[in-house]
């Protein structure tokens, strides 16, 4: 199996369910005119976020990293209206791209884009004693996985979704002697996810147009 047949079946996948809309079309074509790196989530995986997020009745979501804004879309249109997606981005003109994104997916009045390190967010959100979250998605910086797992354990509602981004690496995960900080951050968050008692988690690799990777899902279990 190659690289263009895991393009070609994500093409034929993304082409079954109709192409991305404008909104979701011009968010990624936006974020590259920009120069943004094109590390956002792929249309099916944009859409298993949508349907989990549905599947929990989220009303209060967070994720950890926005990049321009693509999955915050998709997660933010499993809202009801009086819900909210907080979303955390440390670059200033990342978080800019992802507003702008955001409000032409008239999605602007249940979505905040916080900037700064996600470290500093999380603390300061926690300090707002805010309700806590339905479904957490982390895709930020893969050696601060373990915190934002920390993090997120506190701070989400039994029954919530906890799902992470680039949890396999290229397979790099299963190597004990690879010692990459970005592999070595998310093999840790793996071993956590696995051994947290107050969660039932699975990982899934997967094969899209953006290479071999996997994703973390968890739930948190009820006491
Ligand atoms: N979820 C996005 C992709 C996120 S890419 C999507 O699928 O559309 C990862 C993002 O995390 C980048 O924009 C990067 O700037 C941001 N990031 C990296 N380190 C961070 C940190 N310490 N705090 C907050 N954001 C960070
Ligand atoms: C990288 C980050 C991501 O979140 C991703 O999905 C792919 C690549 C990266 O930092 O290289
Ligand atoms: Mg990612």
């Amino acid at each position: 199996m190659t690289q263009e047949q895991w393009q070609a079946v994500d093409d034929y996948i993304s082409a079954l369910f109709g192409p991305d809309d404008a909104a979701l079309a011009s968010a990624l074509q936006d974020s590259a005119a920009a120069g943004l790196p094109a590390i956002a989530i792929t249309p099916p995986f944009g859409r298993l976020l949508h349907v989990l997020a549905r599947t929990v009745g989220a009303r209060r979501i967070l994720e950890i990293g926005t990049l321009g804004g693509y999955s915050a879309i998709w997660l933010a249109r499993a809202l009801p209206p009086d819900g909210r997606l907080i979303t955390l981005e440390f670059d200033p003109m990342h978080a800019e791209i992802a507003q702008t994104n955001i409000a032409r997916a008239g999605l602007a009045d249940r979505v905040e884009v916080r900037v700064g390190r996600a470290v500093d967010s999380l603390a300061a959100l926690a300090e707002e004693e805010a309700e806590p979250f339905d479904l957490i998605f982390i895709d930020a910086d893969k050696p601060s996985y373990p915190a934002y797992l920390h993090w997120s354990l506190r701070h989400a509602r039994p029954g919530a979704l906890i799902i992470a981004d680039n949890v396999v690496r290229q397979g790099r995960v299963a190597d004990a002697a690879d010692d990459d900080a970005n592999v070595r951050g998310v093999r840790q968050f793996n071993a956590a996810l696995a051994a947290e008692p107050r969660l039932t988690a699975t990982i899934l690799q997967t094969v899209n147009s953006k290479g071999y990777d996997g994703v973390a899902i968890a739930v948190v279990n009820s006491k």
